[in-house]
């Protein structure tokens, strides 16, 4: 092994952490809900928001990279198509501390684009490849892609294998493929989520042409248990955005156990109790309750509580001077309803 692939297999933590991670989404992964997550699963790993190379590079965006020590394992997602500044954005990222640094190739909303990055790049695999050999070459973090199987009128089972042996040429080991297409005009970045239909086959497929590569399947998985039919089938990992965000408590609270066969099955009631002390701190630096909260609010999804619980905070942590003593309350009631 040379010494650049000696320093890179610190990656195996990674990659074990990638068997299920939290997909990058924008307004949604922030510092903040990704604490919370943490707080639920010790080991999954946990995606940014998209943070686009220009605001970092020529907008000197930095405050974008800042992220709670806590977090690890913790990826940051890149936006662009310049290799050149992708690789200074990667280096940025790597100082900040990230894990693994992932460009976006399957984002497909208007604003992306125009910077024509994002799923555009699907059309571009020689680009895409440029962008991971020079982002490779500016950090020791691993560089990883998120994917779909193909844009507009492609034909996935012909443009996906190239692709991606493409981005494996330039030295990408990991990849996440969302396993639709993306449309891109007509359809909103919303209807892109659901509307394009899944081809989770094409995917396993691709893991059967590709071994070497570490393929995570996202869209549409919505339980532990659809995950684990996923690595059960072959596959190196699996990567649930919605579903993990809406009802964290279902995806997260025994991924330690079922998924890495270590620790046991968390408690959402002790999340809540261990964020009240970040939740102070952070008001402290000036954030809003609201802000936070947000995150939290599908908790309980499915419990008893989970309306009184949702309705407390989201009608309180508004007010002026909301502080974590409205989400004790708030949890005092999910309590009592258990206990009812
Ligand atoms: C609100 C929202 C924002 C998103 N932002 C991003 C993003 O910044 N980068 C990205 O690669 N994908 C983004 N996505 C797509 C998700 O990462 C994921 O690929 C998609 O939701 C499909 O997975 P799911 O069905 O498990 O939700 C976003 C999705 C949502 C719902």
């Amino acid at each position: 092994m040379d010494s650049k692939n000696q320093e890179k297999s610190g990656f195996s933590e990674v990659r074990r952490a990638a068997r299920l991670s939290i997909a990058p989404m924008m307004d949604w992964t922030t510092s903040d809900c990704r604490f919370l997550h943490r707080l639920l699963s010790r080991e999954t790993l946990l995606y940014t928001e998209m943070v686009t190379a220009p605001a970092l590079v020529r907008g000197g965006a930095l405050h974008l990279l800042e992220f709670h020590t806590d977090e690890h394992p913790v990826a940051l997602q890149l936006g662009g198509s310049d290799p050149v500044e992708l690789a200074e954005a990667a280096r940025l990222g790597a100082e900040a501390g990230y894990d693994e640094i992932n460009l976006n190739c399957g984002c497909p909303s208007d604003r992306v684009q125009s910077g024509a990055f994002g799923a555009v790049l699907m059309q571009t695999p020689e680009l895409v490849a440029d962008c991971v050999a020079a982002m490779r070459e500016a950090v020791k973090a691993a560089v990883t892609v998120k994917c779909r199987i193909g844009v507009d009128d492609q034909e996935p089972e012909k443009v996906l294998p190239d692709f991606l042996d493409k981005i494996r040429s330039a030295g990408c080991r990991r990849v996440t493929i969302h396993a639709r297409k993306a449309w891109l005009q007509g359809l909103s970045p919303k209807e892109n989520r659901d509307i394009p239909p899944l081809d989770y086959d094409l995917v396993h497929k691709m893991k059967a042409a590709f071994p070497d590569l570490h393929i995570s399947i996202n869209g549409g998985i919505a339980t532990l248990s659809e995950a684990k039919t996923h690595l059960d089938r072959g596959l190196d990992g699996v990567m649930v955005g919605r579903a993990a965000y809406h009802q964290p408590a279902d995806v997260l609270c025994a991924a330690d156990p079922e998924i890495y066969g270590t620790g046991s099955v968390s408690e959402p009631c002790q999340a809540v109790r261990q964020m009240l002390p970040y939740i102070e701190a952070r008001l402290g630096e000036g954030a809003k309750l609201n802000q936070i909260t947000r995150h939290m609010l599908g908790l309980f999804a499915g419990k008893p509580g989970a309306r009184q619980w949702r309705r407390t905070l989201s009608e309180g942590a508004c007010r002026a001077g909301a502080g974590p003593e409205l989400v004790e309350q708030a949890l005092a009631q999910v309590a009592d309803r258990a206990a009812a």
